[in-house]
């Protein structure tokens, strides 16, 4: 069997024992940068070394930040440029990382050099024009030279930018992001407005590195100064509430499982999915909770029946990236599954409407697709078959646990890019149902 297909066979016992999933990927994308661009050393703990994350820090790097090895795996000291990157020899490659492109595009922007992103053939067919537009109104200058209009490869002439009052267009926190970094180089305060709360890890990092940054309004509006220097600050990184999310998800599905999952990040603006299985008769707790600059905790699941739910417009953002799995849930859960407002899956490393809907039919699930997500209605049993992960990370490894559950043999091909998020995927899939 080729490396890039991996099978899962339906389990005859439960899911059991203790698991630590990867650091977080919204969070390292965001260290990479914010202590690339910092004075000082930032020694960083639990780092996702993935080739999404690595992609931003090899960018960090091009742009005259220096990264030192720690004897700890996943660890390293950057040493920062105190806001005065150097000019890329090459173009920056962010791989296949929507993220990666688009916080970095705000940096770039600002600086007093022209500069040029790309990426994987995914990542070149995906939305630019919604950094595009806010960074130009800041006076930025950037060039979508892809053959999709308004996707990458980016030309960015970079200069000086102004602040602005801005309100989003599309709920996105790459997008916020990117207003937010390129800001901190602008002349005065700049203002983003959200149309609905999106992730705050941007915000919290700030606080950590030391840049003003203000919240007002119920929290919908974030201010920074123009003249900021971040200050190096260590950091330990959580892991990543997403990559937990297959787990917390197969151990409610597979009878019999009992498993905990360790000091995973559970920021108020990622864990909708936690909401969402509650109310589907889910059995997850969440003990040994911490405050740090992003709480986190260990979170037990166990398996226990599940039925169908409908999710709020509200929720959206917040669970944008465990729809893939929440829809294994819900093809297992007894009754309807409404998942609507969610259009913007559809722009995601897949069509994640089109891929999920797909797929499930294909195990026999009755799903109606809608423009903006889908109803799924739940069955007793599901049928394993060969199936596309379709170069989308998160759609591999979610069929890979609706494998754990299916009749039969499971087999996802194309599925390399796993390692874009959560390297070590396999390994643990294997250790777990062994
Ligand atoms: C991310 C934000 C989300 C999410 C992505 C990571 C981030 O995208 O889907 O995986 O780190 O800011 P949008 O903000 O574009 O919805």
């Amino acid at each position: 069997m080729p490396i890039d297909t991996l099978s899962t066979e339906k389990l005859s016992h439960g899911l059991h024992g203790e698991l630590c999933v990867p650091g977080d990927k919204s969070i390292s994308h965001r260290v990479a940068i914010l202590a690339g661009l910092a004075k000082g050393r930032t020694k960083v703990a639990n780092f996702l070394c993935s080739e999404d994350c690595l992609h931003t820090l090899t960018a960090m790097r091009q742009l005259g930040a220096t990264v030192e090895p720690e004897p700890n795996a996943h660890s390293f000291t950057i040493i920062g440029t105190s806001m005065h990157p150097t000019a890329p020899q090459n173009e920056i490659d962010c791989g296949n990382s929507g993220t990666g492109m688009r916080l970095l595009a705000g940096v770039l922007s600002a600086l007093p050099f022209n500069s040029r992103l790309t990426g994987d053939e995914s990542l070149r067919l995906r939305p630019m024009d919604r950094i595009i537009e806010p960074l130009g109104l800041m006076g930025a200058k950037l060039t979508a030279c892809g053959t999709r209009r308004g996707c990458a490869p980016l030309k960015i002439d970079g200069r000086q930018l102004h602040s602005i009052n801005y309100t989003m267009r599309v709920a996105s926190a790459q997008v916020k992001s990117a207003i937010l970094l390129a800001s901190m180089f602008a002349e005065g305060a700049t203002t983003v407005h959200q149309s609905a709360l999106t992730r705050d890890h941007t915000e919290r990092l700030f606080a950590h590195f030391g840049i003003p940054c203000t919240t007002s309004n119920g929290g919908l509006t974030v201010q920074t100064g123009g003249t900021a220097l971040p200050q190096a600050s260590n950091i330990s990184i959580p892991a990543d509430f997403s990559s937990a999310a297959f787990w917390m998800v197969a151990a409610c599905l597979v009878p019999g499982s009992e498993l905990l999952l360790r000091r995973v990040g559970l920021n108020p603006t990622r864990t909708a999915l936690l909401h969402v299985l509650h109310r589907m008769g889910a059995d997850i707790r969440i003990s040994d909770e911490q405050a740090s600059y992003e709480p986190y905790g260990d979170v037990i699941v166990r398996s226990s029946s599940l039925h169908g739910t409908e999710l709020k417009a509200e929720e959206i953002p917040n669970i944008i990236d465990e729809i893939p799995i929440l829809a294994i849930a819900a093809a297992l859960a007894e009754g309807k599954t409404v998942i609507r407002h969610a259009a913007e899956l559809r722009v995601k490393e897949s069509d994640r409407i089109r891929t999920v809907v797909t797929n499930l039919r294909a195990m026999g699930v009755e799903v109606e697709e809608f423009d903006d997500g889908m109803i799924i209605t739940g069955k007793e049993s599901i049928t394993g078959c060969e199936l596309e992960s379709f170069g989308d990370h998160r759609i591999a490894m979610s069929f890979l646990i609706a494998g754990l559950c299916a009749e039969g043999t499971t087999t996802l091909h194309h599925c390399k890019n796993i390692d874009t998020s959560y390297p070590g995927f396999a390994e643990q899939l294997r250790q777990l149902t062994r």
